[in-house]
């Protein structure tokens, strides 16, 4: 066979590999729940689904790579089945050290056999994703220790192998007697509720009532508000977006056969909703605010995971990302008042951050609507599913309540006291 064909064939499962890895990485964002975790595993899908774009780029000029997209049974079922722990961790640390491990020691074992002139473009951008798979399990370290000689981990190396790995890394082997593919029992579903680790929880950061909630919307646009208040009031907020990342993280698995490009926004979608809910968590511990007192939003999650994945889509980008323009730009202006250079510039990248994802949301839903055999028109489709979003949120809104009793909860009141207190 032509090398080019060869080479053109192998990145095509390389692409396939980290498609994977996007699709079912993301569904551990909402199960773990530490927010240094959920963040990192956020910045890891972006970086596979950025792989899977050279990877195809590179693949298409050789030939070979196929004119489809999607991913082959073989490729998909070990990672199906590594998420089937109960433990979000175990799954991290199978999914990191076998499947992710076995990419790297793939990408390792080509770079040996590539020659180094005649396919210098693909050694180069190969060289530089073993360096990111190097950067990530680092960075993983912490969290998944030595989970990886687990009982899980065994199980999954094992589907793993029996398919003979990804390239020429690892010998194939049949499975051993009595293997029971967990993922074969019954579909993969999302937990009805994120995890949030050590932190409490509400239904809502927002309201009307400054003795009750964090975020009170007047005082957000009313002049006579102190703008350091405005200040702790929008880092909350982002923050609070870590609820996008939980429900975003969802979809991917959701829809396996949508087009790359789709997943490809989609990561970086959730990718900059991390960031932005960095923003807040990184924040607000520097102007003094202890973030065990403030709760942590999660009705959106819970409402959402309950619809279709285009409904979840339609209602972040169409309604909640593009009905938030008005009121941040009137915080921006206030913020600006203090003078603080560092706030200004988190909010102006917030802001075209959210510019994109509405870009995206525009772009994408009609993709969606066909995928899931949708009938309507966009706009009613976003219409009648906002009407059926806001039935369930009342509904949620009343169960989740808060997790925090009033008095060790940080409310708009008490964001005020702390302000003056720190004059
Ligand atoms: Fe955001
Ligand atoms: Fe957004």
């Amino acid at each position: 066979m032509s090398p080019v064909i060869e080479t053109g064939q192998t990145l095509r499962v390389f692409f396939e590999v980290e498609r994977e890895i996007v699709r079912t990485l993301s569904t551990l964002v909402p199960r773990v729940g530490d927010l240094e975790l959920k963040y990192r595993l956020c910045e890891h899908v972006w970086e596979a689904a950025q792989h899977a774009r050279f990877l195809r780029e590179r693949g298409r000029e050789l030939g070979a790579f196929g004119s489809d997209e999607g991913v082959r049974p073989g490729v998909a079922r070990p990672f199906d089945e590594t998420i089937r722990h109960e433990d979000p961790l175990e799954c991290l640390a199978a999914l990191s050290q076998v499947l992710v491990g076995g990419l790297r020691n793939a990408y390792l074992s080509y770079l040996e056999a590539a020659e180094p002139l005649a396919d210098w473009p693909t050694r180069n951008l190969v060289r530089e994703f073993v360096s990111d798979a190097e950067r990530h399990r680092l960075e993983l370290e912490a969290w998944v220790g030595v989970r990886g000689s687990s009982a899980w981990s065994a199980h999954v190396s094992a589907a793993y192998c029996s398919l003979g790995g990804w390239n020429d890394e690892v010998e194939r082997r049949v499975l051993p007697e009595g293997f029971e593919w967990l993922s074969d029992r019954e579909p993969y579903s999302h937990p009805a509720l994120p995890s949030r680790g050590p932190h409490p929880t509400c239904a809502t950061a927002f309201g009307d009532d400054p003795a009750e909630f964090p975020i009170v919307r007047s005082w957000l646009t009313d002049p006579s508000t102190d703008p350091a208040i405005i200040r702790v009031m929008i880092y909350i907020w982002l923050m609070n977006e870590a609820d996008a990342v939980d429900y975003l993280a969802t979809i991917f698995f959701d829809t396996p056969t949508a087009p790359f490009d789709y997943h490809f926004d989609l990561a970086r979608h959730l990718w900059d909703e991390s960031r932005h809910s960095q923003f807040g968590f990184r924040q607000l511990p520097r102007l003094g605010i202890d973030l065990s007192t403030i709760e942590q939003q999660i009705v959106l999650y819970d409402v959402l995971v309950r619809m279709a994945p285009h409904e979840r889509y339609v209602m972040v980008t169409w309604h909640f990302e593009a009905s938030s323009f008005d009121i941040k730009a009137e915080v921006m202006d206030r913020v600006r008042e203090l003078g603080d250079f560092e706030a200004d510039t988190l909010l102006a990248f917030d802001r075209s951050d959210e510019q994109n994802h509405v870009r995206y949301g525009h772009r994408w839903l009609p993709m969606l609507l066909e995928l899931f055999g949708e009938t309507r028109d966009a706009k009613t489709f976003a219409f009648e599913t906002a009407g059926r979003f806001n039935e369930l949120e009342a509904e949620a809104s009343a169960r989740l309540g808060h997790g925090l009793p009033v008095e060790r909860r940080l409310t708009a009141l008490r964001i005020q006291e702390q302000v003056e207190a720190a004059r």
